[in-house]
């Protein structure tokens, strides 16, 4: 983020997006290949998957992080290979990330006022987040420098400031990842906030199956780069190729 506040053109349908035939590799290593996915506003859509089957790689292929060998990313219908993220991100294109990423020495108020004076928003996106503020029990720590915060709160903080900037699609990576069981439901009030007050279409990324089956309606795995199934959880969860490659694992790891 930078403190450039010059408005970008949304596109007038910014909540659509369409990933066409992507491939992507680092110089040998095939990462994926011929990979397309379709979300609509309010759409919400899980990406699952083995530890190294490419899901952080398809999110950094989306946000223009990573160029791919193949294949065009569509923002609202327009192309938008080669635009760099943070041009993305004021046209609505937002992602999160699996590690935390405040700004460290600031405090909560002002790594949100930087992340709405980001995406030139006002007092609204203040009271916007309000609610959510409340449930992260974030409210009353406005002044707290953020990483001095515990890192559930952390990881909440990092959520935020993705919705602060009034995103219209979220790409969100991991964000359970380490929290504990009962600071889990805050990750589901965030992605029902992001859907339905602003609209957002979301493609999830996680390893929590219960939280997968609570939010997604429709869900992708990847293993290895190639797309193994798609379909609602419960159908593609009780396949045998997708507990093979992964849900057996995970359950097993689970309950070791
Ligand atoms: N910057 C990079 N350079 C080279 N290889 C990478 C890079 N980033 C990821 N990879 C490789 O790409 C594959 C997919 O990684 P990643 O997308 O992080 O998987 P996941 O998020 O599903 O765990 C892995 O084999 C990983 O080692
Ligand atoms: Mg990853």
């Amino acid at each position: 983020m930078t403190s450039d506040t010059s408005a970008v053109p949304r596109p007038a349908n910014a909540g659509e997006l369409r990933v066409d035939k992507i491939s992507m590799r680092f110089g040998g290593l095939k990462v994926f290949d011929d990979i397309s996915l379709k979300l609509a506003p309010r759409d919400i859509l899980g990406v699952i998957g083995p530890n190294g089957a490419g899901k952080t790689t398809l999110i950094n292929v989306i946000c223009g992080k990573l160029k791919p060998a193949a294949g065009q990313v569509f923002l609202g219908g327009h192309d938008i290979s080669g635009i760099p993220t943070h041009t993305l991100s004021r046209m609505g294109l937002v992602r999160s990330f699996q590690q935390t990423n405040t700004f460290r020495t600031a405090t909560v108020r002002e790594n949100l006022s930087r992340a709405i004076r980001f995406s030139a928003g006002s007092a609204e996106s203040w009271r916007r987040m309000d609610d959510l503020l409340v449930r992260f029990e974030l409210l009353h720590r406005l002044d707290e420098q953020s990483d001095k915060l515990p890192y559930g709160l952390q990881k909440m903080l990092g959520l935020l400031l993705a919705y602060a900037t009034t995103p219209k699609v979220l790409l969100l990576d991991e964000p359970a990842a380490g929290l504990e069981g009962r600071e889990r439901v805050r990750v589901d009030d965030f992605v029902r906030h992001a859907q339905q007050d602003l609209g957002c279409a979301i493609l999830i990324v996680e390893h929590d199956m219960d939280l997968i089956r609570r939010l997604c309606p429709r869900i992708m795995v990847l293993d290895a780069g190639r797309l193994l199934a798609e379909g609602p959880p419960e159908e593609v969860l009780s396949r045998r190729e997708v507990i093979d490659a992964y849900v057996g694992a995970i359950e097993e790891e689970e309950e070791a």
